[in-house]
């Protein structure tokens, strides 16, 4: 599937911005560098977010400019007949205007030139402050020239702001193409998965070593296969206790029958992320322990989702988790009751925290861990201060936000149990994390990434497959 996201839809998000401007105002949106992993070799080219949302453009050297009375001018790349048999195409400024719908394009190299031009007598320049390093001494740069002639009547600038105040806010709220595209790239996600435990299954049962490598191969191939870029993070795939180690990468250890396998990996489409976590038994499996955790977690993903709709907050899906986790674990023996009380206790003491130290959820988008204010704007103001019962910090809270239809988010609980006095033998070294992708809707959210199962008997059924 290829989904062609019209030009309009990136005029429009232009011309929304541009009228949050404020008179006088210009914004600067670079995409972003190449960069070099080793001698001569480049990391796979990867554009800025902000700058791909308004203007769809993937090739690098480019530079969106925009002003308040909604005027658009690319710099990009020029072509260039010797650059283009080493690099590839480019689509050039002469072909920019009528390819992208923007008001007009110029040479990347005469950025420097041209902007003092355009920022001379702003109101204000906005630029994102904390993405580019080294743009704020750029615009510095380019504001030089503008304060040289200001004894000819030239004014310059006197503000400069944040531009990610403004499109962070945009691009909490997807659209309906951005959905189109989180869903394509959620399923095919939930295939890679189903893809990598199957082929677990099939080569224990076969008697083959399994290494965590096999599987991360079952992960690209599918990726790739179905016209995915790239992951969009580092897969994550983790054989028994290396579960409980939260950024662990997928390397090269044994993946053993008996023990569980943890693989959080999820495709980026066409700029937009995907971020799926599946735990399952390696031979397929689940033994009692194993599945006695994965069932807490699984129980307290349903009571995320259930807290995960229009009108909630952020924090709700969390708090929901959380309470699950903190009964199951006094219920299964891994927090004492006579030592931390009632659930009540566990939470407040947040005596849960060794087994489950992050949070549920983050927002999902063209960044993995996506942009946007998680504290509601109109509340900012209303600060309280708590005391954490673990490390004794004051901390300033503030209303987490509501969310609003079309904002997407993952709800991603988890267990990790390292051996510790008290804690029971069976349960050590487990480590279970649920991970699904959700589109909140009025009255409810949409969980995008189901095309990999998360019950555990039907886990157990593709994996005999
Ligand atoms: N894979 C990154 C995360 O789950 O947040
Ligand atoms: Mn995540
Ligand atoms: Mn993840």
């Amino acid at each position: 599937m290829t989904q062609n996201v019209p030009n309009s839809v990136y005029a429009e998000r232009r011309a929304r911005l541009a009228a949050q401007l404020g008179d006088g105002g210009i914004a600067i949106v670079p995409t972003a560098p190449e960069r070099m992993r080793n001698r001569d070799s480049d990391y796979l080219y990867r554009h800025d977010s902000y700058f791909y949302y308004l203007t769809g453009f993937t090739e690098p050297g480019a530079c969106l400019v925009l002003t308040s009375d909604g005027q658009s001018t690319l710099f990009c790349n020029p072509k260039d007949a010797e650059r283009e048999i080493w690099d590839g195409y480019r689509l050039g400024p002469e072909a920019a205007v009528a390819a992208l719908g923007v008001h007009a394009a110029l040479p990347a190299g005469e950025l420097d030139q041209r902007l003092p031009r355009l920022l001379e007598n702003r109101a204000c320049v906005w630029y994102p402050f904390a993405t580019h390093a080294g743009l704020a001494a750029r615009v510095d740069g380019w504001l030089n020239p503008v304060r040289a002639r200001v004894r000819y009547g030239a004014l310059c600038p006197p503000r400069q702001a944040d531009l990610c105040l403004l499109v962070d806010e945009m691009r909490l709220v997807k659209d309906a193409h951005e959905l189109a595209l989180m869903r394509h790239a959620a399923q095919i996600s939930a295939q890679a998965h189903i893809r990598a435990m199957q082929r677990c299954a099939r080569m224990l049962r076969a008697g083959q070593e399994v290494r965590e490598y096999h599987l991360d191969a079952e992960l690209l191939h599918e990726f790739r296969e179905h016209g995915s870029q790239a992951p969009a993070y580092g897969s994550i795939v983790a054989a028994g206790a290396n579960a409980c180690v939260l950024h662990y990468r997928a390397d090269k250890a044994p993946v053993r029958s008996g023990e569980l396998v943890l693989i959080d990996a999820g495709c980026e489409y066409d700029g937009y992320a995907s971020d799926i976590t599946r735990t399952f038994p390696a031979n397929g499996r689940f033994t009692g322990p194993q599945r006695a955790l994965y069932d807490l977690v699984l129980a307290s993903q349903e009571a995320a989702v259930a807290a995960t709709k229009a009108g909630a907050r952020f924090t709700e899906p969390h708090d929901a988790t959380v309470a699950v986790l903190a009964q199951g674990l006094l219920d299964l023996g891994l927090l004492n009751t006579n030592q931390h009380g009632s659930v009540q206790d566990v939470i407040e003491k947040r005596a849960y925290f060794p087994f489950y130290m992050h949070r549920t959820g983050h927002w999902l988008g063209m960044d993995v861990h996506d942009c946007g204010s998680y504290v509601e704007p109109s509340e900012v103001g209303q600060v309280s201060e708590r005391r954490d019962p673990l490390s004794g910090e004051t901390i300033q809270d503030r209303p987490s936000r509501i969310l609003r239809p079309g904002m997407v988010l993952t709800i991603e609980p988890g267990l990790y149990v390292r051996p510790a006095p008290g804690v029971p033998e069976a349960f050590h070294h487990l480590g279970i994390r649920i991970e699904d992708d959700a589109v909140v809707h009025p009255g409810g959210c949409e969980l995008m990434t189901r095309g990999v199962p998360v019950q555990p008997d039907e886990i157990e059924a593709l994996m005999r497959d």
